[in-house]
């Protein structure tokens, strides 16, 4: 009997997902969910054919040159900014990725640190829980407007294109800021106008980042930038920690530079800045942007469905280094 290739699921997934994989493959999978230190990831991949990877895994030269059957690298993210792409190329490993399935979830989760944030809702709920609340009052957690204010998309591609769709509905004027301008067509149906990074900072209500992280976008958010924006303006980050730069913004928000934040990301996640925790004026969430139980389904087939077939001669349809 010819051995099947063998792949490394590095982190829990759902049942559908390991029983399609083993269907074509000896599997070894971490459902103890604990995140492999990086000489247990170089031990536990070095035999193996495949992997299904999650953000929280380097995966790195030093790691491809130790993996020497190493073919497949499929992620369970849109975000590939934990591996070395170049590496993988010059190695001949396969990375593939999973965009599209998480727009709509991502999307809703920026708007819902938007109304979060703008209205203050974990502030307010963490008081009432304390036993604060005495009764109605005029000025009780006064927010800002989000219906008719203007909002500044940064990162044009699927997830910020749906994330000005669902602002129709608040009426709000939507600017927006990408390497190019979108198709007119696009912009005409979105009700969504092109302008440079600095006019869109000094003009929106509200900033959202929807765009990946590469060199070219590290700390593209840092004091310069929010020092153009308005006192009053929010600040939302869905797409990764080091878009923005973390200490430059707490400090802002600790000095009433910046109204406030809504974050899922951070520079160091797991780790946060102390100041994050302690300011009222900042919503946050455990990089969950994405975490609704059918998109991650999704995304976990969908990065299994790449591994079947990058293994068995195919091209994996999602396929982010082709040759
Ligand atoms: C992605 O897909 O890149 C997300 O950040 C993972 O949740």
């Amino acid at each position: 009997m010819v051995a099947r290739p063998k792949v490394l699921v590095t982190r829990e997934v759902f049942d559908d997902t390991l029983e399609y994989l083993g269907r074509y493959f000896d599997v070894t999978s971490n459902q103890s969910d604990r995140p492999f230190a990086p000489d247990e990831l170089t031990r536990t991949l070095a035999d193996k054919d495949g992997a299904l990877t999650t953000i929280s895994d380097r995966i790195d030269a030093i790691l491809i040159e130790r993996s020497p059957n190493l073919k497949a690298v499929c992620n369970i993210a849109v975000g590939y900014n934990n591996i070395d792409l170049a590496a993988c190329t010059a190695r001949r490993v396969m990375v593939t990725n999973t965009p599209g399935v998480l727009d709509n979830a991502t999307a809703d989760f920026t708007w819902t640190l938007i109304l979060a944030t703008a209205r203050r809702l974990t502030e307010a709920e963490a008081w009432l829980r304390t036993g604060a609340w005495k009764g109605w009052k005029l000025k009780q957690f006064l927010g800002r407007d989000v219906g008719g204010a203007t909002l500044g998309i940064i990162g044009m591609g699927r997830i910020g294109q749906v994330v000005a769709r669902r602002a129709r509905g608040f009426d709000m004027t939507v600017l927006y800021h990408n390497r190019h301008p979108v198709d007119p067509s696009i912009e005409s149906d979105l009700n969504a106008r092109y302008c440079g990074l600095d006019d869109l900072l000094s003009r929106a209500d509200i900033v959202t980042l929807n765009l990946p992280y590469t060199p070219e976008t590290h700390h593209l958010i840092g004091a310069v930038q929010i020092a153009k924006m308005k006192p009053t303006a929010v600040l939302i980050n869905v797409a990764r920690g080091g878009v923005v730069d973390d200490r430059a913004l707490a400090a802002a928000l600790k000095e009433g530079r910046l109204a406030a934040a809504g974050l899922d990301v951070y520079e160091n996640e797991p780790k946060l800045l102390p100041d994050f925790l302690s300011l009222k004026n900042v919503v946050l969430a455990p990089h969950i942007a994405s975490s609704t139980e059918s998109t991650r389904r999704k995304m976990a087939m969908m990065a299994a469905e790449n591994l079947a077939a990058a293994l068995s001669g195919k091209r994996p349809p999602q396929w982010l280094n082709p040759w």
